[in-house]
């Protein structure tokens, strides 16, 4: 059964690009707690359900909008297709038919008592993100329409942001905890479900969209004729995947969250775990990156890795996201001193990984003896499809179902996609050569956790 998109869809992505998305920090999210109540849920689901099509109107209207015939790439169309179909199943998911009691208690504050209910953080702007770059939206953008979306309408066809409430602005935020003094009824807690399972789907066909995206690049590459790309592209690459980011971030961390009550690490709170610890995920993604290393080169005992940290160091973060910039990190490095000194070497400098813990930052180097990078190249190991692998591995959509990691090189995505995920709490990734002896990179991660999302 395939999709079509209409007119009208196209008019409501229109309408919705208009608005200004939301930004989140990390402590924001981290809010609801180990296990929120229906009616906190609910109220987050709301929250979801007018800021996710926000975003992906952006999106859509941008792939669209793309210059010198790159949006009429058939990857780059289907993509759009995508997040066109996911925003129509966003905005025509039926809201529950709620008693005017229970929209009255969900407008109202929770009453405080005492534990999280009034203390919601401000978001920060984000300290790495340059002028102009991306928006990180710290406040939400309060011009006097907040949304009247605590009171479900049931309607099942299209309806655009619920601004026209004055005042109730209180609904434009992500953690709103709900008044639960008294029971909440079946329909809340079925909607939560079927909202989540909305984004399951959803999540699940957004999965293999950076591949996608890199395909229709590459059909726009060989049409034009062009050997790089240039620095539109660049950033809008940059965006876009900015963006897919922190969207797959609020899906999966409210997908976890409704999921929560099968949970019991009270370390977690959605995919965000409190206590994240260092030493164990460094240790891991050495061993994933050896292995992979190991398998590549077809080499009996990967280039050691030597690892230098307290094993206490520990802070909240989303461990998947610091698990993949290691491992994109810790796999340039072995393949560097492979390639500098020989696949039939018996031994090879050991590459350091030395965790220093600060107040403001974590801060992680990697440092190996592979030669380093020439002084002029620099610049293009932050664009994407840069590689010096000679045959770029095929792109296969299917490939990359955890998220694209799986092979030792080739994609040129993995230093630029490691600083987005940097760069979205307010950390950063940077890069230091000496060439003819080695890299140094420094992966710094924020452990303040106030500054909010970049956005666009
Ligand atoms: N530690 C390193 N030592 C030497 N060169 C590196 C190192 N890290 C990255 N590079 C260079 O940067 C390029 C881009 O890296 P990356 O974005 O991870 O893509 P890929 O690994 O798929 O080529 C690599 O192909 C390599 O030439
Ligand atoms: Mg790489």
């Amino acid at each position: 059964m395939s999709w079509k998109r209409s007119e009208k869809l196209m008019d409501t992505i229109k309408h919705y690009s208009n608005f200004p998305a939301t930004g989140v920090s990390l402590r924001q999210m981290v809010q609801f707690g180990e296990r929120p109540s229906t009616g906190t849920l609910f109220r987050a689901s709301q929250f979801l359900s007018e800021e996710l099509p926000i975003r992906l109107a952006h999106r859509v209207q941008e792939l669209h909008d793309l210059p010198d015939g790159l949006n009429e790439m058939p990857s780059i169309q289907r993509v759009r297709d995508w997040y066109a179909q996911s925003f129509e199943e966003l905005v025509t998911l039926p809201r529950p038919n709620l008693s005017s009691d229970i929209k009255d208690r969900l407008l109202r504050p929770a009453k405080s008592n005492g534990k999280t209910s009034q203390m919601v953080s401000k978001a920060t702007q984000n300290p790495s993100i340059v002028k102009g770059q991306y928006r990180s939206a710290p406040e939400h953008h309060d011009n006097g329409n907040g949304n009247g979306n605590g009171n479900g309408n049931g309607n099942g066809g299209l309806h655009g942001p619920g601004r026209q409430v004055k005042g109730a602005t209180a609904n434009r935020r992500y953690f709103v905890a709900a008044d639960d003094a008294q029971e909440w009824p079946p329909e809340l807690a079925a909607y939560n479900t079927k909202f989540a399972e909305s984004l399951e789907k959803i999540k699940r066909r957004h999965d293999s969209v950076v591949t996608t995206v890199a395909q229709g690049i590459l059909e726009w590459k060989r049409k034009k004729q062009r050997m790089q790309i240039d620095h539109n592209i660049q950033a809008f690459l940059d965006r876009f995947y900015m963006s897919r980011i922190g969207i797959r971030m609020l899906i999966g961390q409210h997908i976890a969250l409704t999921d929560q009550k099968l949970r019991s690490d009270p370390n977690y709170v959605g995919i965000i775990c409190t206590r994240t610890n260092v030493r164990e995920l460094a240790m891991e993604a050495i061993e994933n990156a050896r292995f992979v290393c190991e398998d590549h080169y077809g080499l009996f005992d990967a280039p050691k890795v030597q690892l230098v940290c307290n094993p206490d160091i520990s802070f909240m973060y989303v461990p998947g996201h610091l698990s993949h910039m290691l491992f994109e990190t810790l796999k340039n490095s072995l393949r560097a001193v492979v390639e500098r000194h020989g696949q039939d070497k018996d031994e090879f400098p050991v590459t350091k990984v030395i965790v220093a813990e600060g107040k403001e930052d974590i801060t992680i180097k990697v440092s190996d003896e592979g030669g380093g990078i020439p002084r002029s190249s620099i610049p293009l190991v932050w664009t994407y499809m840069y590689t010096t692998v000679d045959q770029t591995p095929s792109l296969d959509p299917d490939f990359n179902k955890s998220d694209f990691k799986a092979p030792m090189a080739g994609f040129g995505y993995g230093l630029p996609i490691s600083r987005l995920y940097a760069r979205y709490f307010g950390g950063d990734l940077k890069l230091i050569s000496m060439e003819g002896y080695g890299t140094d990179v420094y992966l710094h991660l924020n452990r303040l956790s106030s500054s909010s999302e970049p956005l666009q």
